[in-house]
């Protein structure tokens, strides 16, 4: 057993969190391992927020629309990007990914909730006070998870081909 793929594997999303805090360590830790993620050129047109306040958390749970749990996690990182940079969308996916699995590695449980397509992306930035210059990519609520949903996934044979692409 691998225990990167063990981690990667045992990922779900979490929307139900216990109220426990999270230990800081996990926190700093998952926030480094965002921004150790590759990012195209090495440009690394990112900014990474941790909100832990309840009012906080309610007031970017308000503004969602399929993230209302996001009141109820210990703790929910925004991760922003620099609109200027050609690829600061990939990069900050690969920063939230990361993200999501470092948090897994502490036990700490999480969901992607969507940023960059959605219409509350602006209010959230300006409600953490983040300058004109980046947009939301997305938002990682984390907790210890109360409820655990396993979502199917499509069988490997569905998406996988090897050389070249045969229609079945
Ligand atoms: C770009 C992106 C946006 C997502 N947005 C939301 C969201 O707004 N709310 C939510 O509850 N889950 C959201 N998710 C989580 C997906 O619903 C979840 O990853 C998917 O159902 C598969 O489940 P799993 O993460 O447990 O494998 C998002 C995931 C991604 C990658």
């Amino acid at each position: 057993m691998n225990v990167v793929t063990t981690v990667i594997k045992s990922r779900h999303s979490v929307r139900k969190f216990r109220p426990d805090r999270i230990d800081r360590t996990a926190i700093a830790d998952a926030i480094e391992c965002a921004r150790h993620a590759p990012t195209a050129k090495n440009v690394q047109p990112w900014l990474f927020g941790v909100v832990v306040e309840k009012a906080a958390l309610k007031a970017i749970a308000d503004l969602t629309d399929n993230g209302k749990f996001i009141a109820d996690a210990a703790a929910c990182f925004a991760v922003f990007g620099e609109k200027n940079e050609k690829y600061y969308l990939e990069d900050c996916c690969a920063a939230t990914e990361n993200l999501i699995l470092a948090l897994q590695a502490h036990g700490v449980g999480s969901c992607w909730v969507a940023g960059e397509k959605k219409g509350y992306a602006e209010a959230v930035r300006i409600l953490l006070g983040v300058p004109d210059a980046y947009t939301l990519v997305s938002l990682v609520p984390a907790g210890l998870p109360a409820d655990i949903t396993i979502a199917p996934k499509k069988e490997l044979k569905k998406v996988l081909f090897t050389e070249r692409f045969k229609k079945e």
